[in-house]
């Protein structure tokens, strides 16, 4: 058996996907496709390294030397064609304090943010909670693909003096890889009216056939200079619960204020195993990290064919990178809350709220396909009996 076709439980290991569904959903018999991580065991490396460090037994404060540095100059390098300084870089536990950090440092209170929406619900409260305000470029949706309106994207920062951009790129949830093209434009306007651009990359490793994506920093160097990356092996290696994860901002003002912000709330360190994790996921993870997304690919056409030929009520929106599919409920004609419900009680899923994403999203639901085959093919057939008894 391969080994992404191996269901491991989790039940029972504190999994916020799998142990928090007697709280989230009352109900244990629902299937979690929730929260962003993967059902998959991580690369043998990676458990191997962590091992090895286990066993020394010590684990006291510990130092992210220049090897480790160097691993993750060479990974951004060989899989993104970016050229990134060592230099650059700043650890961070996580992505969210990352975003929490930059709002923080970067603008001022009362400042205006803007993001693309529907979006990752936490890129609302981290500009709400520190007093700055969030102004809405939403994606347009039509003939099933979302794009981007550029014309309200400038208006939108020039009516509001925007001083903050943060980009979700691959964007979660609608699955876009952002363009070339795309990025360019939004870019141009970015340096054209002076807005900083926090890029949320989190997702950038994990992207399909056909699609590339192309970090906004390594546009050019005027997109390098006004745009601080938020990265991590945490989603691409399934990762999440060792918080390991890094900013890179070539800018030396801005690095040199959002350090001061990390430094001031105390956060100077990687935790050991993060770091030898995210040291050995990027030193020997390639072919694993090629192998899952093949697996994630065809669960992705699965979910797709089967919503396609079996019914005309759920659309699933095209993902070209992330292991979170869209979901249309529109044609089910039912009020948002119900749709909730009806996942929930009648198919027996848990999935992410559609509506917690922005306004934008009443009527979707976010489904997690990464996951054995065996239970993205449980989940999809629950959902599809489900609206066949409607
Ligand atoms: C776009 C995006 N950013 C950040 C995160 C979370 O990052 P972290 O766990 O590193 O805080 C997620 C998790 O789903 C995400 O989808």
């Amino acid at each position: 058996m391969n080994r992404f076709e191996q269901v491991t439980p989790r039940k029972g290991t504190r999994s916020v996907k799998w142990d928090l569904l007697k709280y989230m959903y009352k109900d244990e018999e629902v299937l979690p496709m929730w929260v962003a991580d993967m059902d998959f065991k991580t690369p043998e490396a990676v458990t191997e390294a962590i091992s090895k460090r286990v066993e020394h037994g010590i684990f006291g404060y510990t130092w992210p030397d220049e090897d480790v540095k160097a691993q993750i100059k060479d990974w951004i390098q060989k899989r993104h064609d970016w050229e990134v300084q060592p230099s650059w870089i700043t650890y961070s536990p996580g992505v969210i304090p990352s975003l929490h950090m930059i709002v923080q440092s970067l603008t001022d209170i009362a400042d205006h943010v803007l993001i693309q929406t529907p979006v990752y619900p936490p890129f609302y409260s981290v500009v709400k909670d520190h007093g700055r305000h969030i102004v809405k470029n939403p994606l347009q949706f039509s003939n099933g693909q979302y794009t981007i309106d550029f014309e309200d994207f400038e208006e939108k920062i020039k009516e509001n003096d925007v001083k903050m951009f943060i980009l979700c790129n691959p964007h979660n949830p609608v699955g876009r890889v952002w363009t070339q093209d795309e990025l360019t434009k939004m870019k141009d306007i970015c340096v054209a009216h002076d807005v900083l651009i926090v890029a949320d990359e989190i997702h950038a490793d994990l992207v399909y056939k056909n699609h590339k994506h192309i970090p906004m920093a390594s546009l050019s160097e005027e997109a390098n200079n006004q745009t601080i990356t938020c990265l991590s092996p945490t989603k691409t290696f399934n990762l999440a619960g060792l918080q390991a994860s890094y900013v890179i901002t070539s800018n030396e003002e801005m690095r040199k204020k959002l350090d001061k912000q990390f430094h001031n709330q105390g956060m100077m360190m990687l935790n050991t195993l993060g770091l030898t994790a995210l040291e050995s996921a990027y030193k020997c993870g390639a072919d694993w990290l090629d192998e899952l997304l093949e697996t994630l690919e065809t669960n992705r056409d699965y979910v797709e064919a089967r919503f396609h030929e079996e019914t005309d009520t759920v659309q699933v929106i095209h993902a070209e990178g992330t292991y979170l599919l869209w979901l249309d409920c529109r044609d089910l004609g039912m009020a948002h809350e119900d749709l909730k419900t009806f996942m929930q009680e009648k198919a027996k899923v848990g999935l992410n709220d559609g509506a917690s994403f922005g306004d934008e999203g009443e009527g979707f639901m976010r489904i997690n396909i990464a996951a054995p085959f065996s239970i993205v093919e449980e989940g999809v057939t629950r959902i599809i009996n489900a609206v066949h008894q409607l």
